[in-house]
């Protein structure tokens, strides 16, 4: 614990215990996929570790497909407002679908994603996502998986990142407010 970044305030979840939730929300997936695999459908560029963890946590013949989308306007992200920068190869027309997230913040990126993808006529979609930060949601999200739900802290590594940088901390870290800062 005393090893890590020096733009990180404090580890909030180190890679034990990351590696510990995934394992345990993979063998809740496979249970309840046993009948049908899903596809799982991450969300670039934050997902990718999760998805990469969990995805090998699911004893089953899962499917690993990817989307990539962003806020229009001006670098505010809670417009709501969403556009598709890459879409999914896969046709989920009838497919049981599993949304794969890093975190959820306000849960507008999703509430977009969910109808988005309803809409292209699949069985079931549902969401996994290793973070949540009630705090700071803004619509109300139905999420089958949750790993973690964390106070309302700028949150790095695992995927997140603050402007492109941190993603590959193996840990989930609190930046130091300076970093951001003035
Ligand atoms: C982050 C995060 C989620 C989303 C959550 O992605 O990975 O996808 O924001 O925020 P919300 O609940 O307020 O919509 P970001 O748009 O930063 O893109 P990235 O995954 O490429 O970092
Ligand atoms: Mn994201
Ligand atoms: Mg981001």
């Amino acid at each position: 614990q005393t090893h890590h970044h020096p733009d990180v305030e404090r580890i909030l979840l180190d890679e034990q215990q990351i590696r510990e939730k995934v394992t345990e929300l993979g063998e809740q997936i496979a249970a309840d996929y046993a009948d049908e695999p899903p596809i799982l459908v991450g969300v670039l560029k934050g997902a990718v570790m999760v998805m990469a963890d969990l995805a090998r946590s699911i004893p089953l013949d899962v499917e690993m497909d990817w989307m990539a989308v962003s806020s229009y306007g001006s670098g505010t992200k809670s417009s709501g407002v969403v556009r598709i920068l890459k879409d999914l190869s896969a046709d989920i027309d009838g497919r049981r679908v599993l949304i794969v997230e890093d975190i959820i913040d306000s849960g507008l990126t999703l509430k977009w994603l969910l109808s988005n993808l309803r809409s292209r006529g699949p069985k079931s979609v549902e969401i996994c996502t290793l973070l949540r930060k009630p705090e700071a949601a803004r619509v109300e999200i139905d999420v089958k998986y949750v790993g973690f739900d964390i106070p309302n802290e700028f949150v790095i590594g695992y995927g997140l990142d603050f402007s492109e940088a941190y993603r590959n901390l193996p840990y989930v870290g609190v930046l130091k407010r300076s970093v951001y800062e003035d």
